[in-house]
């Protein structure tokens, strides 16, 4: 992979550095930068006009059937305890799925909103300012320091995980090595090969089902894996006393993930609704992306203080929590105009389709072995497994 000379901000950066970048790093500035990152400077686009679409940036049809389950964890936490709880939403974006659930909230249970306390974790500076004018907007007070919150609750993080960054490393003739990226001799930007992975990422690939001799894949096979997983979930982990924890993002096995025809990994560059190959294109300026491996979020939760609960298929998740219902009640006339019911219709048929959002996992997780879930918290929808 090359990029000829642009001399934009990250070549400077990079011949001040003066030796390769790893893709954790490089990811970091590309995403996170406060000062040129897609999200940290807030280029960000979300919606149908933007980049991307995400289940809330929709429409509001996923916050009210999240919402069904969401309230079912919260009662079986006010079961135990009358004390605060919490909803702590990660990586909110621009705060749209908050802003849906406090309407849901307000359908389903007003009560709920006077006793949930919403807490946003947020990385970027530029959509935390987002998130205060849409929540202040919306007349929902927030706190967003995780410490000042109530230590019991839920912790939701829809499309935060695709959005942490990856290693990328590759098959060479003496093992796996990470992979880095460089200034070439006319000072573009190149992938170049970097050094040996850690003996100790070599024991969590091969759990992973990817041995140190490459199983047979070709010199130069290349994949990816997430050094950010656990660390972020020990974060959630250290915000919650007891509790849930439901991510939700596109995910594969592992057996998926690092099969042996997938080679070049997930990573992928998104812009304007179009997913490319060209990760190093107009740096911080489109979105890039890497599926999450669902048997490493799984490890990582149970080393991190979480128990594993299982997983679904959002399709299946929405369907077991009444979309189908949602989609008959569009024949009724209180529905609306012909446009505003094909609309919504579309947001619903796109939310489960299983080659767009509805192929996204729920994954839920908990403070608590599931001996000790209190009462019918959990919908139990099809599909979901252990
Ligand atoms: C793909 S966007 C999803 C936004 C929103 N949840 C949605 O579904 O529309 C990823 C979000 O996660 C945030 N993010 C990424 N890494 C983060 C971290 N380590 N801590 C908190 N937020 C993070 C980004 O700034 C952005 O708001």
């Amino acid at each position: 992979m090359t990029r000829p000379c642009a001399d934009g901000w990250l070549e400077q950066r990079l011949r001040r550095r003066g030796r390769p970048v790893g893709w954790p790093q490089l990811l970091q500035w590309l995403l996170h930068d406060p000062e040129q990152g897609y999200y940290g400077a807030g280029h960000v686009r979300f919606g149908t006009d933007g980049d991307f679409v995400t289940s809330p940036t929709l429409g509001t049809a996923f916050a009210g059937l999240l919402a069904r389950q969401l309230l079912p964890l919260f009662d079986g936490l006010a079961a135990e305890d009358a004390g605060p709880l919490a909803l702590i939403e990660w990586g909110p974006g621009e705060g749209d799925l908050a802003v849906q659930l406090r309407g849901a909230l307000e359908q389903l249970d007003p009560p709920w909103l006077e006793r949930l306390t919403l807490v946003l974790q947020e990385a970027s500076p530029a959509l935390r300012r987002r998130q205060h004018q849409r929540l202040k907007a919306a007349g929902w007070p927030l706190v967003t320091a995780a410490a000042a919150a109530p230590r019991r609750g839920v912790v939701l993080a829809n499309e935060l995980f695709d959005a942490l960054p990856v290693e990328r490393f590759q098959l060479a003739d003496d093992g796996w090595r990470q992979l880095q990226v460089d200034l070439d001799a006319e000072g573009g930007l190149q992938e170049v090969p970097g050094p040996p992975l850690s003996a100790s990422l070599l024991r969590q690939l091969a759990a992973l089902g990817l041995p140190a001799d490459g199983g047979g894949r070709r010199v130069g096979w290349t994949s990816e894996w997430c050094p950010a997983l656990a660390p972020c979930l020990r974060r959630m982990r250290r915000g919650l006393d007891r509790g849930w924890l439901l991510a939700i993002d596109y995910a594969l096995t592992a057996d998926r993930l690092y099969a042996p025809w997938r080679d070049g990994g997930t990573l992928v560059a998104v812009q304007g609704q179009r997913a490319g190959a060209d990760l190093l294109r107009d740096p911080g300026r489109q979105d890039l992306t890497a599926h999450v491996c669902l048997d490493a979020m799984a490890l990582a939760a149970g080393r991190s203080g979480w128990h594993w609960h299982g997983s679904a298929l959002q399709g299946e998740a929405l369907l077991g929590l009444g979309l189908a219902g949602e989609l008959s009640a569009l024949s009724g006339a209180e529905a609306g105009s012909l446009a505003k019911r094909l609309q919504r219709r579309e947001e619903l048929l796109r939310l489960v389709d299983p080659h767009l959002l509805g192929g996204f996992h729920w994954m839920l997780m908990q403070t608590e072995p599931a001996e000790a879930l209190a009462g019918e918290s959990i919908r139990i929808w099809p599909g979901w497994s252990a």
